[in-house]
């Protein structure tokens, strides 16, 4: 799959789909089939850089990294998925950028494209932001996360960590708890979790679960216990008070004492079912940090992975 990607032997070629999105704005875009691509490509990626090897995919072109939000592990992961791809980085954080001059968002992707920028990754607190950036300037458009609206490369790095750790997705019980309400990884994960054959629980304070009653494959739980009973998997989620968060709950340490995670509480789990956070974490509200560092835990494995998605979504769009 890797050789279809660059110059390909005639007879791989010839059997690889074309990669038909020229943009990953969400995971609803991708039909199973182009999941499974994604998810593989992710996994040779993976096997690839585990055995030091190089890959040249993207030598001669500039990825863009905008981002008008903070973020850790999403704009290290992807720089590095960019340069372990051979392409040459931009980094342009917003609030360092001319927007802070009084130029729009869209102007400035435009001067990124002008310098020869062919894949902007962009992240932004205003949902939509990459639908209009998409629609407004010549590059690819990643979606590196919008508001509270989607994720698309963190949820493929959870699918990727869950089936590393269950097998495969089909049929499993995955709760994810807390703020889901205004969690964009919790939506873009709701819709890939469902197409890759899961059930999803959604536990939390009433304010922090509602309006997703009719999805299909989801089932929302107000009681914790409830929630986590035989559940094969548990993702916990950071309480976004930067989105006004704090308004659902009546107090931080209310929430913490009805639906923070610790290890006694995920014993109600199924056994050994792994957890999952896509960080930062705020320990000792929505997990203690005992839980963080437990066997269960693999916010690390998340991480890691996160750069083999990466890499095959920015191989996979210029291809
Ligand atoms: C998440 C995000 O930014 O949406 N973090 C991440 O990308 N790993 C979750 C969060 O900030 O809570």
């Amino acid at each position: 799959m890797i050789e279809s990607l660059g110059t390909p032997p005639v007879a791989d070629h010839a059997k690889a789909p074309t990669w038909r999105h020229r943009h990953l704005l969400d995971v609803d875009q991708l039909d199973h089939a182009e999941i499974e691509r994604c998810l593989g490509l992710a996994i040779e990626m993976r096997s690839l850089r585990d055995r030091g090897e190089r890959l040249d995919l993207l030598r001669s072109q500039i990825v863009g990294l905008a981002f008008a939000e903070a973020s850790t592990r999403t704009r290290v992961s992807f720089e590095v998925a960019a340069a372990a791809l051979g392409a040459q980085v931009v980094d342009l954080p917003i609030e360092a950028s001319s927007v802070t001059k009084g130029e729009s968002l869209i102007d400035t992707l435009r001067t990124l494209e002008r310098t020869g920028v062919g894949t902007i990754v962009l992240r932004h607190a205003a949902s939509g932001a990459p639908y209009l950036a998409a629609r407004s300037v010549g590059a690819r458009v990643v979606n590196a996360g919008d508001g509270t609206h989607a994720h698309p490369t963190q949820a493929l790095l959870d699918a990727l960590t869950l089936r590393d750790a269950l097998g495969t997705l089909e049929g499993k019980r995955v709760a994810i708890v807390g703020d889901i309400g205004h969690s964009r990884v919790a939506r873009s994960n709701i819709h890939l979790l469902t197409a890759l054959g899961a059930t999803v629980r959604l536990v939390g304070p009433p304010a922090w679960v509602r309006g997703f009653e009719d999805w299909p494959g989801v089932s929302i739980s107000h009681e914790l216990e409830e929630g986590l009973r035989d559940a094969d998997a548990v993702m916990a989620l950071r309480v976004q008070l930067e989105r006004d968060a704090g308004g659902g709950v009546p107090t931080l340490r209310e929430y913490t004492a009805r639906w923070g995670l610790d290890e006694e509480r995920m014993a109600l789990a199924a056994r050994d079912a792994p957890l999952l956070h896509p960080g930062p974490t705020n320990e000792g509200v929505e997990i203690t940090p005992e839980l963080a560092a437990s066997p269960r835990s693999l916010i690390g494995r998340q991480v890691s992975n996160g750069v083999a998605v990466r890499m095959a979504v920015l191989a996979l769009l210029a291809s």
